[in-house]
């Protein structure tokens, strides 16, 4: 089951799935609005059941494809999730819209392999609260936390740190002047990977650094002072850990989803995959810097809003999904998404120990103080 199966992370679970169709049947896909393209790979994949999340377009593939179940809008996403034919949910939507879908696969006692940060995010206490409930398995999709995964095999006890490698984005060396003139195309063009929209545009900020900081300290249960990250541009170290003896372990490969997608679904083995091998004549040189939280001040904001918890996270998270697209739009300039994420935060009144319901309502609520901000 993919929720989210024509993004860039959808698309590479397809392409790994058919390079191993020999263990897998896709039950059932989902997408937001790309109807189209949800149609084709239901008919090329035999899907038989199918969710599209905008439930404007439900006629449009309805009319484009016979013979399928078909379903919309958040509940279909949900049902879909929670299907009983499914053994393992690939969660690849982006945004929080990725939350209900997570919750209702840990409900079914699925394993799910969980690419969309933002869940993790907004929702970390009340998934992780769940997964524990229900002895679910959240496998990590997301490189660093599948490097970490695999670094950690084991040996949780002996951990002292986590090391998040970023890639610095585009405009890591650029000026504060330099900054204030960066305009959508320019943020589109990652030089390491190449991904959906947002994310890309979340790794030129430094703020999908940060996303995967809070990530990470729901995933392996790491406090914020213990999380620690690295710019090293090549993307060839994908994260390390640090034990109490003063070893390391990391994580090296090619910069290619397909690795850490295909690794969630084989785990615990391995498998032989279509990804390059790593060449490394042609790397010789490997490079770590401290982040510029001057130049790129979302890093921090996002360790303030894990370290104060509660609904905190979940507004950093909707403010930001709200001020990348405004940024995409035009309405925005690109240092204005660090300025108005923080100046949600400021204004925000948070919740402890917050439940599903609060943590929507804060998702909300932060939507609803960007717009404003952005009308004034
Ligand atoms: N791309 C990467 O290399 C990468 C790496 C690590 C982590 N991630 C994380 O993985 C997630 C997906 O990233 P991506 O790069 O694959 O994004 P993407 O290319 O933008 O794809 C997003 C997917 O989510 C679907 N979607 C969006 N809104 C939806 C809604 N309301 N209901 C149902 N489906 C919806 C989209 O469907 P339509 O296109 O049909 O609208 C599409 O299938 C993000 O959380 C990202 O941070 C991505």
């Amino acid at each position: 089951m993919i929720i989210g199966s024509t993004g860039s992370i959808g698309e590479q679970a397809l392409e790994v799935i058919a390079y191993h169709s020999d263990k897998f049947q896709v039950v059932g896909l989902a997408a937001g609005s790309n109807w189209q393209r949800l149609a084709e790979q239901a008919l090329h994949f035999g899907v038989k059941k199918v969710a599209i999340g905008d439930k404007a377009l439900y006629p449009n593939i309805k009319t484009a494809v016979s013979g399928l179940e078909l379903w919309a809008g958040e509940e279909g996403l949900c049902y879909l999730a929670g299907l009983e034919e499914a053994q393992t949910v690939i969660v690849s939507v982006t945004g929080a819209v990725g939350i209900l879908p997570t919750l209702a696969a840990i409900r079914a006692g699925k394993k799910v392999a969980l690419a969309n940060k933002e869940t993790l995010v907004a929702g970390g206490e009340v998934v992780t609260k769940l997964a524990r409930q229900y002895n679910a398995a959240i496998i990590p999709v997301d490189s660093e936390h599948s490097a970490i995964f695999q670094c950690l095999r084991n040996e949780g006890r002996f951990l002292r740190k986590l090391w998040l490698t970023a890639s610095g984005g585009p405009f890591r060396d650029f000026t504060p002047e330099e900054l204030g003139k960066v305009t959508p195309e320019m943020a589109l063009h990652h030089p390491n990977w190449s991904m959906g929209k947002k994310i890309t545009v979340d790794s030129a900020t430094l703020m999908n650094k940060g996303l995967e900081v809070i990530e990470a300290h729901y995933l392996f249960s790491v406090g914020y002072d213990d999380i620690q990250v690295l710019v090293h541009r090549q993307s060839i170290v994908h994260s390390m850990v640090e034990f109490i003896d003063g070893s390391f372990l990391a994580h090296l490969g090619v910069p290619d989803m397909r690795i850490p997608i295909q690794y969630a679904l084989s785990y615990p083995d391995r498998w032989p995959s279509p990804a390059l091998s790593l060449d490394w004549a042609s790397c010789q040189t490997l490079q770590f810097e401290p982040p510029d939280t001057k130049r790129f001040p979302a890093l921090e904001l996002a360790y303030e809003a894990g370290r104060i918890g509660g609904t905190m996270p979940a507004v950093l998270n909707a403010a930001n999904e709200e001020a990348v697209y405004s940024f995409l739009d035009g309405q925005i300039r690109f240092v204005q998404i660090a300025e108005l994420v923080a100046e949600v935060m400021g204004r925000h009144g948070v919740v402890l120990e917050p439940d599903l319901e609060s943590v929507l309502e804060a998702d909300a609520w932060a939507r609803e103080c960007f717009r404003t901000l952005l009308r004034k």
